[in-house]
Order: C-alpha cells, then structure tokens, then sequence
C-alpha cells in the first residue's frame, strides 16, 4: 500500500530540513507518494493567496501532510499562512514533544515531557483593529468548546504515553475570564482523568520552572500564546529549535512540521540542523501506523548523536545539512 501524503517544502531552511527528512523516511522504504504544494510567499507569487484552495483541497484528500516552515512578513503583509492552515483544517491540536538527546549538550539532560498548544484560537483568531491612530487592540478569544477538546486530548494523550501529571498553564490571575475558562474546563476534566495528578501554574512562574526544573514535568497544555512562546523556550533548554518536533491533530487530518520557523539567517547555507524535520517525520511515520520505521529511524538519530563529531552548526559542530542526514540514513541501513 502507498501511502499519499501532502509535502508543503516551505521556505527559507524549509526545503533544505524537509528534503532531509523526506531522504530519510523513502530510506525506510515506507512506500509515499508525495504531492506537493505550494504555500507562503510562493504561492502569493503564483496565486496571489499564501494558502491556496489546492493545499487544503490536497490535506482534506490525503488526510495527512508534511510541512516546512512558511515566513510570515512582521507588522505587515499577509496572514501567517500557518494559522489560517490549522484554523481552516481546524488542526486544534499543536503536539510538541520536548525530549533531550543523549550525548547532546545542552543546558540540561534527561528532560522528557510533551507541549500540548490549543491551536486554532486565542489572540491568533487574528482579530485586530486599530483605535485611532494611537492605540490598536487585538482580541484574545477562548471558548469553552476548544479549550474542553484541547483538555480533553491532553488528558487523553496523557493515558495514551503512560504519563503521571498534567500541568495547565494559565494567567487566570489577571484574565480572569478568559484564561479563566481555561483553567476551569482544565479542573472539570481533571475530575473525569483522576488517575492523572494534575496542578496549574501560572505562566511566569512556569517559565522559571521549566528553565530550572524541566524534568518535573510530563504533559503542560495550555492556550495558544503561552503554548507558542514556552515551546521554544523548551527547545532552548535540550540544545535549540533544530532538535524540536512538532505536529497539528484534528479530528481526522494532521500536518507535521518542526516547531522552527523559516530561519532567514542561515537560509540557503546548507547548514540548517535537519532533526525537528527527522523527529516530525518519525511522529508522522507512527500517526499512519509505520511504528517500525519509525523506531528506525529514532535509533538511527540517536547513534548519530553518539559521536561528538556528528553536529550541525547550531549544536557547534561542522555536518553540513546533506552530511548530517546521510548519517543518519548510514546509521539505518547499515
Ligand atoms: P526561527 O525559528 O526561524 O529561528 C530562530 C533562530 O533559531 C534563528 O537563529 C535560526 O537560525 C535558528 N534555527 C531555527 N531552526 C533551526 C534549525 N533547524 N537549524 C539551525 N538553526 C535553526 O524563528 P524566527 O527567526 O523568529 O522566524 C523566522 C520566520 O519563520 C518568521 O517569518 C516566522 O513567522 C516564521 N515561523 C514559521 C513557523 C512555521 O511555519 N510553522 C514557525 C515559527 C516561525
């Protein structure tokens, strides 16, 4: 059976990190049709829409899709495609596992815990307005329907991984109605999933936590914003965002992708660290039930990371992008 899967390249390091990971899931022998789509800048080009009707046509058909990081232009321009996908295919669950890699250095070790980000809502319902010319507002939004099905899931997700705790995070202190139907949909599942310790924290004193204790914690969900922002901060305390996996779950479709953005400043170089490509497709590789390429694949990423010398520049090494992913198929081959 081959499996037919959307491949949106993306751009900046996009195409450089999804063309690696696409080399190593084909050296499974996973069998893939790929189409690809355009979106971003490109497709504004092309189509003059950053998200044309065929990319969601092409993920509504095939169900599942693997994605490079589209650039969003700051202050100006277009909607970031990114959001419209996941609102549109409404992807309401963003799954960012954070997980140190042996032998890697970084500012702490043995950290295993995943990010679930509430995704289709928040202040990225990308209301805003001017007031006029001085003061601008931006609406934040948070229902009751997707902060139960974001609860919901972690808990679920939570069960499924064998997971003791669950922590929410919030700043129900100050929103208090909006973080604050956050945080009571949270406790409302926490009564139905009592075999999971659960706890809240407000999203400043989480920062902290997790920048000294990371390895407290097994599954943090939270609102969009927060979600965003600590899951870099994660990325930064296991070596950065190119170790950093990520994927968007509805209901029937998902579309992988590395947490990373486009990374204009090394762009082009060939020097872009190709592991949150590998990790999303080794997460997209077990969502279509290829657990043992998979696991291939992960133990192949970890001999790799064994040896010292065996580093792309951002973890201060000198692999260049197609030196690196080589290993890694050597290492799963050989
Ligand atoms: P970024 O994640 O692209 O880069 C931040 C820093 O991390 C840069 O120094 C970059 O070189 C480094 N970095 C990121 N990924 C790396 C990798 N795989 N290997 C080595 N180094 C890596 O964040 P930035 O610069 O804020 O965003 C650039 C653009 O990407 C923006 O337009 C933003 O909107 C977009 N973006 C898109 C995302 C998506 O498509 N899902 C997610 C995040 C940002």
């Amino acid at each position: 059976m081959t499996y037919n899967i959307t491949l949106i390249r993306g751009d900046g390091i996009g195409p450089e990190v999804i063309d690696s990971a696409k080399e190593v899931i084909e050296a499974t022998g996973v069998p893939v049709e790929w189409d690809i789509v355009e979106a971003g800048n490109i497709a504004m080009q092309e189509h003059g829409n950053p998200l044309p009707a065929s990319v969601i046509d092409s993920i509504r058909d095939n169900k599942v899709a693997f994605k490079g990081p589209i650039t969003t232009p700051v202050g100006k321009g277009f909607r970031s495609a990114n959001v419209r996908l996941r609102q549109e295919l409404d992807l309401f669950a963003n799954i960012r596992p954070i997980k140190s890699f042996k032998g890697v250095d970084s500012l702490h070790q043995d950290v295993d815990f995943v990010i679930i980000r509430e995704n289709t809502e928040d202040l990225y319902a990308g209301i805003e307005h001017m007031v006029g010319e001085d003061a601008a507002e931006s609406i934040k939004i948070i229902t009751r329907k997707a902060s139960e099905r974001i609860c919901k899931f972690a808990f679920e997700l939570a069960r499924a991984q064998c997971r003791r705790k669950l922590t929410l995070v919030h700043k129900a202190n100050i929103m208090k109605l909006s973080d604050g139907l956050f945080l009571e949909c949270g406790k409302k599942y926490a009564k139905l999933y009592d075999d999971i310790l659960f706890e809240d924290v407000i999203v400043d004193a989480m920062s902290m936590k997790l920048v000294q204790f990371p390895q407290d914690y097994d599954i943090i969900v939270a609102p969009n914003l927060y979600g965003d922002i600590l899951s870099d901060l994660s990325a930064g305390l296991i070596g950065g965002l190119g170790l950093a996996a990520g994927a968007n779950v509805g209901h029937d479709m998902a579309v992988f992708e590395p947490i990373h953005g486009s990374a204009l400043d090394i762009a082009g170089k060939g020097i872009a660290n190709p592991t949150s490509a590998i990790l999303s497709g080794i997460m997209m590789l077990r969502h279509i039930g290829e657990s043992g390429p998979a696991e291939r694949m992960e133990q192949a990423l970890d001999k790799v990371f064994e040896n010292k010398d065996n580093r792309t520049p951002d973890l201060g090494g000198n692999l260049r992008t197609e030196e690196f992913t080589q290993k890694v198929i050597d290492k799963m081959i050989g």
